[in-house]
C-alpha cells in the first residue's frame, strides 16, 4: 500500500471528441484528480487517437494536472510539443526506444514531471537503472491501444514488484487499463496510487454519471479489506 494521496485520473480517450472541452470540464467538476491524455501514433500501438494541439485546446478549461501518456515512437523528437501544450507529467514507455535514460532527463529538464510506462510483458527490471530519474511508475494493465480491456490479472503481481523498487522514493505509482470499482481496492492495496479510467467513468458519455462513478472508484479504492 502506498502512503501517497491517491489520484483518479479520467482518460478522456473515452470522452465525446466533439464535445471535448466540456467533457474535461464536467469530468473536473465530478472530482477528477488528474485529467489522463492518451496520446496514440498508430506505431507504436495499433491505433492513433490525438496530438498536442488537440491537447492544447483543452488545456484553457481547467488548472488540473494533465497527465500526458505518449503511446508513440520516437518519442524524444516530440517532447517539447507536449511540454509546450501545457503538459504537467509526461510519460513515456520503456519499450518505445532504446535511449529511456536520454528521454526522462529531456522532459526533467523541461520542467515537467517525468513517467515511464511498462507494457503488460515488460519486467519491472527494465526501469531499475533509470528509477531515480523517474516521478511516476505506470503499469499497463492492458495492452495499450485501445480504452475498455479487461484488466490482466497478473498485473497485480507487477504492481507489487514496481512498489518494492519504488520503496521511499518520491514517485507516483499509476495503473492504466481496465481499472473499475470491482478491482479499485486489489489495485491499491497491491501499492499504486494513481487510477486510470477510462470507460469506467466516460463510458455512455452522460455527464451525470461521472461524479457518481468516480466516487465509487474512489470508495472502492479507499475502503478498508475485509
Ligand atoms: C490504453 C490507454 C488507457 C485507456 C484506459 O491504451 O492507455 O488509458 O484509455 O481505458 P479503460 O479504462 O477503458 O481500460
Ligand atoms: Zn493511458
Amino acid at each position: 500500500m502506498s502512503n501517497r494521496p491517491l489520484r483518479i485520473a479520467p482518460s478522456i480517450l473515452s470522452a465525446d471528441f466533439a464535445r471535448l472541452g466540456q467533457e474535461v470540464k464536467d469530468i473536473v467538476d465530478a472530482g477528477a484528480d488528474y485529467i489522463h491524455i492518451d496520446v496514440m501514433d498508430g506505431h507504436f500501438v495499433p491505433n492513433i487517437s490525438f496530438g498536442a494541439p488537440v491537447m492544447k485546446a483543452v488545456r484553457g478549461v481547467t488548472d488540473k494536472v494533465f497527465d500526458v501518456h505518449l503511446m508513440i515512437a520516437p518519442t524524444d523528437a516530440y517532447l517539447a510539443d507536449f511540454a509546450a501544450a501545457g503538459a504537467d507529467i509526461i510519460t513515456v514507455h520503456a519499450e518505445a526506444g532504446p535511449h529511456l535514460h536520454r528521454s526522462l532527463q529531456a522532459i526533467r529538464a523541461m520542467g515537467k514531471k517525468a513517467g515511464v510506462a511498462l507494457n503488460p510483458a515488460t519486467p519491472v527490471s527494465a526501469i531499475q537503472h533509470v528509477i531515480d530519474d523517474c516521478d511516476l511508475v505506470l503499469v499497463m494493465s492492458v495492452n495499450p491501444g485501445f480504452g475498455g480491456q479487461n484488466f490482466i490479472p497478473e498485473s497485480l503481481n507487477k504492481i507489487r514488484q514496481a512498489r518494492a523498487l519504488i520503496g521511499g522514493r518520491d514517485i507516483d505509482l499509476e495503473v492504466d487499463g481496465g481499472v473499475t470499482a470491482a478491482n479499485a481496492n486489489d489495485i491499491v492495496a497491491a501499492g499504486a496510487n494513481v487510477l486510470v479510467a477510462g470507460s469506467a467513468v466516460y463510458g455512455g458519455n452522460d455527464p451525470a454519471t461521472y461524479g457518481p462513478r468516480i466516487k465509487a472508484i474512489r470508495d472502492a479504492a479507499t475502503s478498508l479489506r475485509a
